[in-house]
C-alpha cells in the first residue's frame, strides 16, 4: 500500500519523507489556501522533495480551460499528477491530459459509477472521498470496496486512492479492502504508531530497567 500525504505543508511532508513514509503527496485548493503559499512555488518545492506523484488541482470548470491549466501544472515537474474533478468536463480533460502522457488524479468521487467513468477516461488515480461520505451518514468504506471489486472484475488499471481519510481506522479498512493508495493528513499517519498497550508496556520496562541500576551506554 502506498502512502500519500494530504497537505501542502513542507515541514510536515519533509518529516515523514525522511522516514521513508511518503510515496506521494496530494494537494487541493483548500490546502493551498491553508499553506498561504503560491501554488506553483509550493508545488515545485514539494516535487523537489518527494520522488512520487504530487497532485496539483485545476480550478477551471470547463474542459478546455482545465486542459490548459493541467498542461501548465504538469510543466512544474515530471512527477506532477494533474487533479481534475469528477464532472463530465473533468472526464474530458482527464482523457486529453492522460493521452498526452500526464498522470491524472480524478478527485471528488462519491459513487462507483463515477469511478467506472474515470477508469474509462484513462485516470491514473481515482480519489473516492471516504470521510465526506461518512459525514452525510453514508458508508465511505463501502464505496472503496465496491470500486475494488469493479476494477478487479474488469482489470481496470486506475489506482484506487482512498481520500478524505479522517481516522486511523480508515487506513486499516482501506488496506484490508486493497486500496492501492491512501492519502491522509500527516497527523493521521503519525497517529498510526500509537497504542495504549505500547505506552503501558514501555513504562513498565523503563521502571524495571531503572531498578537494575545498569546503563547501556
Ligand atoms: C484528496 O485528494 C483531498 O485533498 C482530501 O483527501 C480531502 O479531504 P477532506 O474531506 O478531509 O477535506
Amino acid at each position: 500500500m502506498k502512502f500519500f500525504v494530504d497537505t501542502a505543508e513542507i515541514d510536515a511532508i519533509a518529516e515523514l519523507n525522511d522516514l521513508g513514509m511518503v510515496d506521494g503527496v496530494t494537494t487541493n485548493p483548500s490546502l493551498i489556501l491553508k499553506s498561504g503559499r503560491d501554488i506553483v512555488e509550493v508545488t515545485k518545492e514539494i516535487c523537489d522533495l518527494v520522488d512520487g506523484p504530487v497532485s496539483a488541482e485545476v480550478v477551471a470548470t470547463d474542459a478546455e480551460a482545465m486542459i490548459a491549466e493541467g498542461r501548465k501544472l504538469a510543466k512544474i515537474a515530471d512527477n506532477i499528477a494533474v487533479k481534475v474533478p469528477l464532472t463530465w468536463d473533468g472526464l474530458k480533460a482527464c482523457n486529453v491530459l492522460s493521452d498526452e502522457g500526464n498522470m491524472v488524479n480524478v478527485t471528488l468521487c462519491f459513487s462507483a459509477n463515477q469511478a467506472i467513468l474515470a477508469a474509462k477516461a484513462g485516470a491514473t488515480f481515482i480519489s473516492p472521498f471516504v470521510g465526506r461520505l461518512d459525514d452525510i451518514n453514508l458508508d465511505g468504506m463501502e464505496l472503496i470496496s465496491d470500486i475494488r471489486t469493479i476494477y478487479d472484475n474488469y482489470g481496470f488499471e486506475t489506482q484506487i486512492l482512498a481520500a478524505s481519510i479522517r481516522s486511523v481506522n480508515h487506513v486499516t479498512e482501506s488496506a484490508l479492502i486493497g486500496a492501492d493508495v491512501i492519502t491522509a493528513p500527516p497527523e493521521i499517519i503519525k497517529k498510526m504508531a500509537d497504542h495504549a498497550l505500547t505506552d503501558k508496556g514501555l513504562d513498565a520496562f523503563l521502571k524495571d530497567w531503572k531498578k537494575t541500576g545498569q546503563n547501556i551506554l
